[in-house]
């Protein structure tokens, strides 16, 4: 029950979509340019790079304060101390989902890669430092962010499982297959919300970083 509140708690929280929001208030509906989607790479591709930036911090953080108060509200009430990891992992899923899925657009969201980027700065240091390695090489190296997605997307689960085998969070197997299941199925479902992307990449029509929208 603690964990479907997380979920929902999270679920609150990804509905504050920070492009879509700014967007409406400068009278432009992002999702109606460029990619079509509602994230910090078409608010930045569409209104430019403040509206990009207050975009990807607007929905990182949503995801932290997401995590960090379920384990403030819930994890206090489980003896296992180590319980607030997972339990954040479940909020985080709440906000991707939110994010992605916001019932009063229609469901039509973003793709979850900066509230993602939320998850890894509330669960782990080094995982972080990986993912943000990870994206800036490959948009550093390509300029195509979608392809540093998919990178940090994948790595997801790859690092939880690696670190949660070593026994990083101190949790118990039952618990971190928990984790592992999380990770896998936001790791799956960002690449399925980058289908269109991959198609792009794919076919050499990918739009890179710094192009205008059309
Ligand atoms: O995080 C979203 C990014 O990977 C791709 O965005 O707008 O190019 O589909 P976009």
């Amino acid at each position: 029950m603690i964990r479907l509140a997380c979920v929902a708690i999270g679920y609150v929280f990804g509905l504050f979509q920070t492009g879509y929001i700014y967007g409406e208030l400068k009278g432009t509906d992002i999702r109606q340019h460029g990619s079509g989607n509602a994230g910090a790479t078409n608010a930045l591709r569409t209104l430019g790079w403040k509206a990009g930036l207050i975009t990807l911090l607007g929905d990182c953080f949503k995801c932290v304060f997401a995590v960090l108060l379920v384990r403030a509200l819930f994890a206090g009430r489980y003896p296992d101390e180590h319980m607030g990891v997972l339990l954040g992992m479940y909020a985080a899923l709440g906000v991707i989902l939110g994010h992605n899925f916001p019932f009063y657009l229609k469901f039509k969201g973003g793709k979850g890669i900066a509230a993602t980027a939320g998850l890894y700065l509330s669960l782990d240091p080094v995982m972080t430092l990986v993912a943000v390695v990870l994206f800036g090489g490959a948009v550093g190296a390509t300029r195509y962010v979608s392809l540093g997605s998919i990178l940090v997307s994948i790595w997801l689960p790859v690092g939880t499982i690696l670190f949660g085998q070593q026994g990083k969070w101190g949790l118990s197997q039952g618990h971190l297959y928990e984790l592992y299941a999380i990770t896998v199925f936001l790791c799956l479902m960002a690449i399925f919300r980058h289908r269109k992307n991959i198609g792009r990449l794919l076919s050499g029509t990918e739009s890179k970083l710094g192009q205008k929208a059309k």
